[in-house]
């Protein structure tokens, strides 16, 4: 809904069905006298103003678990489609410059035999742990709170993010945005990166300050990228990281399959028609949470 229309019915509303593209902050929340409950159709919920709604009495609601394995599958595809260089490849094929078979010819790195550091180890950080496993990789994690129990269900171990940027070949981000994470992965966080690592987002584009990628990716250390998100999105075309071979950026997918959208939607009515009734929501993200954003 363009966010005019929004705008206009807000008074009349009594409930109120979201995307994450629609900012609800205090001036909206101001305007709708009437509303009973927000159910939002994804799990991160950065763009609503919590504690507002809180205050209000206004119950949220979200999209976790749904999306989870989803989500996981499309970090581990960008991680595997930028360290193989396939968009790379699809293009020479496509542009015809596939000559003579050159041994030296689009060499990339490895999955297999290397660390791979989650930063988030919610929902879809231990999902995107649990593939790592298949794939032979070694894992690592950084969280707000140490989680000794998936410590030792999944054999991953801990480490401050200095540490586990330095020692990653890959580092993928799967934690929430907030005011305590926006740009976290910022100059100073690239500069501790492995020389060649890769770094995934699938989380939240402002998790990551785009114009130092940019100098990172095309200066070193690291080598490469894959984002789903982006800041902003869109990312205009004419940005930097949009014409790098390096970078691979697709337009916020991470749970776009058929079943999953069609879950999240079903529970995003769920919350909705709860909140409606006065009843408890399926999913309803806690009062005092953090946003969560494709961490869950
Ligand atoms: C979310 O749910 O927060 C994702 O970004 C969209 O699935």
């Amino acid at each position: 809904m363009p966010a005019e229309t929004l705008w206009d019915r807000l008074p009349a509303a009594d409930g109120l069905l979201c995307m994450l593209t629609d900012s609800i902050g205090p001036a909206e929340l101001d305007r709708a006298h009437r509303l009973q409950v927000i159910s939002q159709m994804a799990v991160g919920v950065d763009n609503i103003d919590l504690s507002v709604c809180a205050a209000r009495g206004i119950p949220v609601g979200h999209t976790p678990d749904v999306l989870t394995e989803t989500t996981a599958d499309t970090a581990f595809a960008l991680l595997a489609a930028v360290v193989r260089r396939l968009p790379e490849g699809r293009d020479v094929v496509r542009e015809g410059r596939w000559g003579d078979w050159d041994p030296g010819f689009l060499l990339g790195g490895d999955l297999h035999d290397t660390e791979l550091g989650i930063v988030g180890l919610g929902r879809i950080g231990t999902a995107v742990a649990r593939r790592a496993a298949g794939f032979g990789m070694r894992v690592r994690y950084t969280s707000r709170t140490r989680k000794p129990h998936l410590e030792s269900s999944l054999g991953v171990s801990y480490r401050e993010l200095p540490d586990l940027l330095a020692g990653s070949d890959h580092v993928v981000l799967t934690l929430p945005l907030s005011d305590e994470t926006r740009h976290l992965i910022d100059r100073e966080a690239l500069a501790l990166m492995k020389p060649g690592a890769t770094l995934v987002n699938v989380s939240r584009g402002p998790l990551v300050d785009h114009d130092a990628l940019a100098e990172a990716l095309s200066q070193g250390p690291i080598g490469r990228a894959a984002l789903d998100v982006t800041e902003p999105e869109p990312i205009p075309p004419g940005h930097p990281l949009v014409g790098m071979p390096n970078c691979l950026i697709v337009p916020h997918i991470g749970s776009a399959s058929v079943r999953t959208r069609a879950a999240m939607a079903g529970l995003a009515v769920d919350n909705l028609l709860a909140g409606l009734d006065g009843m408890p929501l399926p999913a309803r993200v806690e009062p005092g949470q953090s946003s969560p954003s494709a961490s869950g």
